[in-house]
């Protein structure tokens, strides 16, 4: 079986890792592109090499732009890709702008394409992911649900003939990886933040909360004024935008450094007293390190970390009085089990296994 996966951005490449090996450890053919759509070195290379995947067969090299023209030009380039490699499935992840182009060219190019991470909904219409996502679900032949819940969103959305339950391979990364950070050294605070002293771990990038100059400026703010260190991760839009419009990210409490390599943010996730986010991937990451949560965010796709407490939404953090804010955020981590609803860490055989049997039936 040849597949050949579409990737762009930093969460593909972290699904990638598991579902390239389980393909390397099967002999089945496995082709690389990289659409492009994240270039820094922080948000890609380090991914390739920290995680042992093999370097991209194809760089499309579409960097950024609207996204009309990151998603155009990833789709005219797939094209060419597509019709010269003639894989068995096309394999695309998440809900980015290239998994889009990566699942609309296949289709139109007659080739079966097979969605990992299908059926996340976040139900906000306003996130370009949820229409990325929505779409690609739409167009796939296979789609590869990582829980329950998102089996019930396909099903409801007629969708169930197409829908197979394969369990999360973020697990499988993410387990492996904090065994072998265990193993190898002591969990430790990014730079910046003194070690021995509790802090919280955080990242903003989304549009909805990146874009908004007020928004940011008052979202910055609330980190500025919690009681612990806050080791802000800074994204590239986040840097971006807070050079455009004036807003100061390293004040009060907030101590910024770079994205981290996987290795390094299962560490410091490890090492926090938890995690303030908007990233999707990080909600879960702190679910299955065992560290308290807080999502800045009205919603989230992953509603199973929302059981317990371990995951609570807040979306506007600067209108909570402050004591408040700094309770909910530095809150200890619940007593309530987490269970297992991500699956148990062999999701990318299972992906494997899917793709083999499905290819046999027809597609
Ligand atoms: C994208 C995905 C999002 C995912 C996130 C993870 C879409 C619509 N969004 O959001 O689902 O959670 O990646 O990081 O596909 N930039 C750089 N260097 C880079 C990449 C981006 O400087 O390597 C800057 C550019 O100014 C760019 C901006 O960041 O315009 C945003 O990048 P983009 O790929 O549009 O979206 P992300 O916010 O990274």
């Amino acid at each position: 079986m040849k597949v050949l996966s579409v990737v762009g951005a930093r969460p593909q490449l972290v699904k990638l890792a598991p579902v390239a090996a389980a393909l390397s450890a099967a002999g089945h053919r496995h082709r690389i592109v990289h659409t492009g759509q994240h270039y820094d070195a922080d948000l890609s290379d380090v991914f390739f090499s920290g995680l042992s995947i093999p370097d991209p067969d194809v760089r499309l090299g579409v960097g950024s732009g609207s996204h009309g023209v990151q998603t155009g030009a990833a789709l005219a380039a797939l094209d060419e890709v597509f019709a010269e490699e003639r894989p068995d499935w096309v394999l695309v992840y998440g809900d980015t702008n290239s998994t889009l182009a990566g699942a609309l060219s296949a289709v139109k190019t007659g080739l079966p394409v097979a969605h990992l991470e299908a059926g996340l909904r976040s139900f906000n219409r306003r996130m370009p992911e949820e229409h990325n996502r929505v779409l690609t679900d739409h167009c796939a032949d296979l789609l590869l649900a990582p829980t329950e819940e998102a089996v019930r969103h396909l099903a409801r959305e007629g969708l169930a003939a197409r829908t197979r339950l394969a369990g999360d391979v973020m697990v499988d990364v993410c387990l492996r990886t904090r065994d072998e950070v265990l193993a190898a050294r002591p969990a430790a605070p990014p730079a910046g933040v003194p070690a021995g002293r509790p802090f919280l771990l955080a990242t903003l990038h989304r549009p909805g909360n990146t874009d908004d100059p007020a928004r940011l400026a008052a979202l910055i703010g609330a980190l500025a004024g919690l009681p612990l260190p806050v080791a802000l991760l800074v994204h590239p839009r986040l840097a971006a935008r807070a050079r455009e419009y004036g807003v100061e990210l390293a004040r009060g409490s907030v101590r910024v450094s770079r994205p981290l390599p996987y290795a390094e943010l299962v560490a410091a996730v490890l090492a926090s007293a938890g995690v303030v986010t908007d990233s999707g991937g990080l909600q879960k990451e702190a679910f299955l390190l065992g560290r308290p949560c807080t999502t800045v965010r009205p919603e989230t796709e992953w509603v199973e970390t929302l059981d317990g407490g371990w995951n609570m939404l807040v979306p506007d953090p600067y209108e909570l009085p402050r004591d408040r804010w700094a309770r909910l955020a530095a809150r200890p981590a619940p007593r309530a089990a987490r269970g297992a609803p991500y699956g148990d860490g062999s999701a990318a055989g299972r992906v494997v296994r899917l793709l083999e049997e499905e290819g046999a039936a027809g597609g």
